[in-house]
C-alpha cells in the first residue's frame, strides 16, 4: 500500500476523491490536510469530516491555510459549481468527529521525514500547504515519493480564466513556489481531467445502493453534473478532477506524460495564474515536471466506479 497524504479544499469532485482514496485497496490515506478554497478551510473540514464519517473511517483530517501566501485576490467561493455548503447544498448535519490540533504543513512535513522516499502527496486544492511545508523544511523536496497535483492547464483553456485552473489561481504564488522547488510532480491539469466525464446514470447506480454515503455522494453529484451543464452546455458530465489525481498516484498508466518546464504566470494582467509549459522543441530549461497530456478515461472511470462507494 502506497502512503498517501490528499490535501484538499472539500468540494464534491474532492470529496468523491476522498471516497476513492479511502476504499482504494492500493493506498494508505495517512491524512487529509484542508486549505482555503472552493469554500474556507473551516467548511473544508467541517465537509471532509463528513465525508469520512459517512466512510466510517477515522483518517485524521488536519485543517490547514486559510488565505494565500501573499494575496488575497480571489474570493474563497465557488458556490456555482458547488452549492453554498460546498457539498452541493447537502449539509443537514454536523460530523460529531473533530479536527486535529495539528496544522497541515507541519503534519506534511513530520509524514514524510517519518516514512522517507515513501510519501505520495496529493494537491487537490490551493497549493499553500505544500509550499508553506517546504518553506519550513525543504529537506523534504528529497524525501517525498512524488507529488501529484490537481491544477493548471498546460495546453487548453482555464476554468475561472480563459487561461487559469482553480487551485492554480487560488494561490499562484504557492504554486510557482513548489514548481520550482526541484520537488518530483507530475501535474494532473484540466489537460486530462476535462476528459473523465461522470454522467448522471453512474450516479444513479450509486442512488439504488441507498447507503448513506451512496446517497450523499449522489445528492451532491448530481448538484454538479446540473452545474457543469449550465457552465458547459451539451457536456453530459462532470469533470473528475480531484479522483483523477487520486487515480493516478493508484497507476500511472491511466495517463501518458511528457517531461517539461512549467512555471506560474504571476504577474500577467490577464493570464495571472497561468501554467505555462516550455513546448518549444528546444525548452530553455530542464522540464521539473511530468505533464499529464493524455488520459485512457474509460480505464480510470472503470477503476474509479468500482471503489468509490
Ligand atoms: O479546477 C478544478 C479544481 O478546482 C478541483 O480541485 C475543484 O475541486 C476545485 O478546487
Ligand atoms: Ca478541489
Amino acid at each position: 500500500m502506497k502512503p498517501i497524504i490528499l490535501d484538499v479544499d472539500t468540494g464534491i469532485d474532492d470529496a468523491l476523491a476522498i471516497s476513492y482514496a479511502v476504499n482504494a485497496p492500493e493506498v494508505e490515506l495517512l491524512g487529509v490536510t484542508t486549505c482555503f478554497g472552493n469554500v474556507t478551510v473551516q467548511e473544508a473540514t467541517r465537509n471532509t469530516l463528513l465525508v469520512l464519517e459517512h466512510l466510517d473511517s477515522s483518517v485524521p483530517v488536519i485543517p490547514g491555510a486559510a488565505k494565500p501566501l501573499f494575496v488575497s485576490r480571489v474570493k474563497a467561493s465557488a458556490t456555482h459549481i458547488h452549492g453554498e455548503d460546498g457539498i452541493g447544498n447537502t449539509l443537514t448535519n454536523m460530523s460529531t468527529r473533530e479536527a486535529s490540533k495539528q496544522y497541515a504543513p507541519q503534519f506534511i512535513i513530520d509524514q514524510v521525514r517519518s516514512k522517507p522516499h515513501q510519501v505520495t502527496i496529493i494537491t487537490v486544492a490551493a497549493m499553500t500547504n505544500l509550499a508553506l511545508a517546504i518553506m519550513q523544511a525543504p529537506d523534504i523536496v528529497g524525501l517525498v515519493d512524488k507529488v501529484v497535483v490537481m491544477g493548471g492547464a498546460v495546453t487548453r483553456a482555464g476554468n475561472v480564466t480563459p487561461h487559469a485552473e482553480a487551485n492554480i489561481y487560488a494561490d499562484p504564488e504557492a504554486a510557482d513556489y513548489v514548481f520550482a522547488s526541484g520537488i518530483p510532480i507530475t501535474l494532473v491539469g484540466l489537460d486530462v481531467t476535462m476528459e473523465t466525464l461522470l454522467p448522471k446514470k453512474d450516479v444513479q447506480v450509486w442512488r439504488d445502493k441507498q447507503t448513506a454515503l451512496s446517497t450523499l455522494l449522489a445528492d451532491m453529484t448530481d448538484f454538479y453534473i446540473d452545474a457543469y451543464e449550465d457552465f458547459y452546455p451539451g457536456i453530459g458530465g462532470c469533470g473528475l478532477h480531484d479522483p483523477l489525481a487520486v487515480g493516478v498516484a493508484i497507476n500511472p498508466d491511466f495517463v501518458t506524460t511528457k517531461p517539461l518546464h512549467v512555471r506560474v504566470d504571476l504577474d500577467g494582467f490577464h493570464s495571472l495564474g497561468r501554467t505555462v509549459g516550455d513546448l518549444r522543441s528546444k525548452p530553455a530549461n530542464e522540464p521539473n515536471m511530468d505533464v499529464c497530456l493524455e488520459v485512457d478515461a474509460e480505464r480510470f472511470l472503470e477503476h474509479f466506479l468500482s471503489k468509490v462507494v
